[in-house]
């Protein structure tokens, strides 16, 4: 019987291709990627798929002005992703660069199903600091925008997990997770990348785990 993942992103979709990779050089067992969904239109990660005959779909959360009219919108559209992806019955929802918050209403419809990339390192208690493989204390760096973070902080070390989602942004049972350290000449993009790297090879190895339970 096939393992289903279904893969939400918003950009390059570098991990996706990861998982498609894995998935034609016979590394991934019995998972198939059932579909992929983006929220922006230009996502590469799209092309991706297409280009693999993976079913698509780009689901754009419209924008208002009106406050009573924007909760109502972001609700509608949660519900319409969820209809979505229920549709393909995925025994996995994968949040790999998708850059939007999912709340309950589409989490209680996938309970300990959905897990999310993390371009940082998060601790296994929720807390505000990680303490590293050589004993450092760096602060638990959450949000849109931690790789930047990690180079503004001069942090000497930062990395990625996997986690499973819980309604708490970036929080949630620890899966996998691995350090990287920051190199003297660092910017933005020679880090994500060597986080990237990691990321990629992980994700590969979470799917296979969690697919022989
Ligand atoms: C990854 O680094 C992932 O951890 C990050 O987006 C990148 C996606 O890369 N996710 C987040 O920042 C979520 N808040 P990709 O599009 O090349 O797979």
């Amino acid at each position: 019987m096939s393992y289903a993942i279904a893969v939400l992103l918003s950009g390059s979709g570098s991990n996706l291709q990861a998982l498609i990779d894995a998935q034609h050089e016979g590394n991934l067992g019995h998972t198939q990627i059932c579909l992929v969904v983006s929220d922006q239109a230009e996502a590469y990660g799209l092309q991706r798929a297409l280009v693999h005959q993976i079913p698509s779909a780009y689901l754009p959360l419209r924008h208002t002005r009106q406050r009573e009219q924007r909760r109502a919108m972001r609700a509608a559209w949660e519900q319409r992703l969820a209809t979505l992806v229920q549709t393909f019955t995925p025994d996995l929802v994968i949040l790999a660069g998708f850059m939007r918050i999912l709340s309950p209403l589409f989490l209680e419809q996938f309970p300990e199903r959905v897990i999310n990339q993390h371009p940082a390192l998060l601790p296994d208690d929720g807390g505000a600091s990680y303490t590293t493989s050589s004993g450092l204390c760096i602060p638990t760096l959450r949000g849109a925008h931690v790789v930047s973070d990690a180079l503004a902080q001069q942090l000497p070390v930062t990395g990625c997990t996997i986690h499973r989602v819980t309604p708490r942004v970036d929080d949630g049972p620890v899966l996998a997770r691995t350090e990287v350290p920051i190199l003297p000449h660092d910017n933005v993009e020679t880090l994500h990348e060597r986080i990237k790297l990691e990321e990629r090879r992980m994700i590969v190895e979470v799917v296979n785990q969690l697919s022989q339970w």
